[in-house]
């Protein structure tokens, strides 16, 4: 049994999802198997979240940076992702779980963003668990987004410029329905943010695991929340203000 404290929960997760490739290269195999495997993950880990009462849950599983894999990959990728949306679509609904895109709808191959639309839609009234989907998301693309619809916004008059703040400034990103992560994990070893969730993982809680993502399941997430749990979170205080 873990020992994780359930009143002291994230309410948003967020994962770097890194390493199939070097999973699968390990087992010998090409990389395509690894993202196969890692689909299973993401499956497990949705699962997961649900079973332990995460409200919030994000997920990158395509950058603006991927598309400069081989086109190969690439293909394969979306087309993983594709089966993924189809086969994953009544385990959503069973559960109630809702499915958000963030990311530019723009770029995505057309067959993909209509499955996209269809989970999208169809689980748009559940909120047992949200789960963000990063597809062709970038977090500099995002920022810079949200700068352009709120000038749009101040040049109608529908907003002052004196007036914006963090938090307004928050509701043009891809997140406003969101809480910031506080937990953000990367599996694959690496220490880096990768143009991932910029603005919202301000405070974030960061767990860099050396595990590939395929090797990503129940245990090791419960490792991850237990970590989380045992530090404390300042926000800027001091640890006596807490
Ligand atoms: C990261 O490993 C994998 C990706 C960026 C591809 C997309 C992720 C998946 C297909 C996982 C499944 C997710 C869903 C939602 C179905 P990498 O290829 O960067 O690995 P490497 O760093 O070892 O090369």
């Amino acid at each position: 049994m873990h020992r994780l404290d359930l009143t002291k929960m994230p309410r948003h997760v967020a994962i770097i999802m890194d390493g199939n490739g070097r999973w699968a290269k390990k087992k010998l195999r090409r990389r395509v198997f690894g993202h196969e495997e890692g689909a299973i993950s993401a499956r497990e880990i949705i699962r997961s979240c649900h079973k332990f009462g995460i409200p919030f849950l994000t997920l990158y599983a395509f950058s603006k940076e991927n598309w400069q894999r081989p086109a190969m990959e690439v293909e394969a990728i979306w087309h993983l992702l594709k089966r993924f949306l189809i086969s994953e679509l009544p385990e959503l609904i069973e559960k109630e779980v809702r499915l958000i895109h963030i990311g530019d709808a723009d770029g995505i191959p057309p067959d993909v963003a209509e499955e996209l639309r269809r989970v999208t839609d169809r689980t748009s009234g559940f909120s047992s668990l949200i789960v963000n989907l990063a597809l062709n998301y970038g977090g500099r693309q995002e920022i810079v987004r949200a700068a352009a619809k709120l000038a749009e916004d101040a040049g109608n008059g529908k907003c002052l410029p004196g007036d914006i703040t963090a938090e307004s400034f928050a509701r043009y990103l891809f997140t406003a329905h969101a809480p910031d992560p506080d937990l953000l994990i990367r599996t694959g070893g690496e220490q880096r943010v990768s143009n991932f969730l910029l603005w919202q993982i301000a405070y974030a809680e960061i767990y860099v695991t050396e595990l590939y993502w395929p090797e990503f399941r129940e245990p090791q997430l419960i490792e991850a929340l237990l970590d989380y749990q045992s530090r404390e979170r300042r926000f800027g205080k001091t640890g006596e203000q807490i």
